[in-house]
């Protein structure tokens, strides 16, 4: 990305592409809930306008760019680090300053994406694509089967630990102090990242068992 010349830049991109998508998440979620309540009819009337209206049209060409975007950066960012990380320390002890999830968010973000191409394969193509009568029902039929629902699950885990270090790291790139707003940060990183984990998943396994 050729206007994005330093990896500060680059690393900034990449966060706030990061916050779009956490705030498309909890839009998605909100319309989704509408499934286990109020109900069919609710999560139709929803379809029905993400499908007409102009601004929602406009949006998704955006959010797709967006995604694409984060998935880039984030894989350009990881391997030009790994390069530079290619001289060997003698004494190397990762976990002493830093977490498990921090080491492995290009593993979560690709779990994340590999989730996502197959979720367009099983809604937005069909929805896309197709002349579907109930898009209630198919929306549910998938979680009948348990291997979905399990891929599905195992997603909204990973995506949980992804954003449990990516919601605070966003922010200590855009220079927020780490000393006096690394707790605040941490807690709200948290909170959002189980509100989105749990949320996504109750919709998964409400369905598989009823
Ligand atoms: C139980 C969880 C989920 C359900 C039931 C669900 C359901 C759906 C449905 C029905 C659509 C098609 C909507 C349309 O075209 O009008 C869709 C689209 C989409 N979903 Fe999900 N989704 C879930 C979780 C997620 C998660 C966790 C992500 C991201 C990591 C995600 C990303 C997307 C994207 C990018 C689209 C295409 C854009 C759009 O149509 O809004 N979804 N989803």
């Amino acid at each position: 990305m050729s206007i994005l010349k330093s990896s500060v830049e680059k690393k900034m991109g990449l966060a706030l592409a990061g916050l779009f998508l956490v705030f498309f998440l909890f839009v998605h979620l909100a319309i989704n809930l509408t499934l286990i309540y109020p109900g069919k009819e609710a999560f139709d009337a929803a379809v029905e306008f993400m499908a007409t209206n102009p601004f929602i049209q406009l949006m998704q060409p955006i959010l797709f760019l967006v995604f694409a975007f984060h998935i880039y950066m984030a894989i350009y960012l990881e391997l030009t680090n790994r390069s530079k990380r290619s001289v060997k320390y003698v004494k190397n002890n990762p976990g002493a300053n830093s977490s498990w999830v921090s080491r492995n968010m290009i593993w979560t973000g690709l779990m994340i994406f590999g989730f996502l191409l197959l979720h367009l394969y099983n809604y937005f193509l069909p929805f896309k694509t197709q002349n579907i009568s109930d898009h209630y029902e198919l929306v549910i039929s998938l979680f009948k089967n348990p291997v979905y629902t399990f891929i599905y699950v195992l997603a909204f885990v990973a995506l949980g630990l992804h954003l449990s270090h990516g919601f605070q790291s966003a922010f200590q790139t855009f220079g927020v102090p780490r000393e006096k707003c690394n707790r605040p940060l941490v807690i709200c990183g948290n909170i959002i990242s189980i509100i989105l984990a749990v949320g996504f998943s109750a919709i998964a396994i409400y369905f598989y068992f009823n």
